[in-house]
């Protein structure tokens, strides 16, 4: 898979994503990332890419040309017209489901926004999809493309050593994931659940899943109503809301 941010900030791109697990999986070559350097594609030699907005306001608007003219190099490099995906606080909110579609792409161009934000023809032009990462405003987009970016590669087969510890977690069940714990057995006076030291697998299935529906009743109740429960889950489910 290979990820094309287009950015007026590059080297953002590149210290974080070449870092950890995502890093690691560029050296071994499951993916690419290149950030393109929207400045490049100025029309003007002092690599001007913004203007005041038409009908006035506060603060400066990225261009449409330099933006479609990045694209358009990428387009002709890969022989058709890749999916686009801009990072914006007005997208829908990025879920692990949009990370399990991204992670079908072979190339995604990332769009990332500054400013005020971007002409809207050029947007109307080559946007795919509008996806925001919380309801927060930040500076730009590089950020919200870094966290779609770690959020996709991590699915993509053969960068999480452990192909488990991908659909065991948190929102692959509809779930949050259970409480983990390590050596020491004890600490602080605090005992690991003995189930846990049972060596019973069926019975740390079942226990480890009723923890996650805890967890989910006590910090995300909405996620819930999306979940098919058996009669037992259902009854713990109960008396967690009675004692509440
Ligand atoms: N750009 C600025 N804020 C953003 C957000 N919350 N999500 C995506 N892109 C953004």
């Amino acid at each position: 898979m290979k990820f094309y941010v287009l950015t007026l900030f590059p080297e953002m791109i590149e210290q974080t994503i070449n870092t950890s697990i995502t890093g690691r999986a560029i050296k071994d070559g499951i993916i690419e990332v290149e950030a393109i350097n929207i400045r490049d594609f100025a029309d003007n030699d002092y690599g001007q890419i913004d203007d005041y907005p038409y009908g006035g306001g506060a603060g400066m608007v990225m261009q449409a040309p330099p933006i479609i003219d990045a694209y358009n190099s990428i387009v002709e490099r890969v022989g058709y017209k890749p999916p686009v995906v801009f990072m914006t606080p007005t997208g829908s909110t990025f879920e692990q489901n949009d990370a399990r579609t991204f992670a079908k792409i072979d190339d995604l161009v990332i769009l990332c926004g500054h400013y005020e934000g971007v002409d809207e023809r050029a947007l109307e032009e080559i946007v795919t999809y509008n996806i925001s990462i919380g309801d927060y405003v930040l500076t730009g987009g590089e950020l919200p493309a870094l966290v779609v970016m770690d959020a996709v590669t991590r699915l993509i087969p053969g960068v999480l050593n452990n192909d488990v510890s991908a659909s065991t977690e948190s929102f692959e069940d509809g779930l949050l994931e259970h409480p983990q714990y390590t050596r020491p057995a004890e600490f602080d006076g605090k005992k690991v659940p003995d189930i846990l030291l049972s060596g019973n697998h069926a019975k740390i299935d079942e226990y480890r899943r009723l923890e996650s529906i805890k967890r989910t009743f006590e910090r995300r109740p909405d996620l819930l109503d999306d979940i098919e429960l058996s009669d037992k889950e259902e009854q713990y489910l109960n008396n967690l809301k009675n004692n509440d």
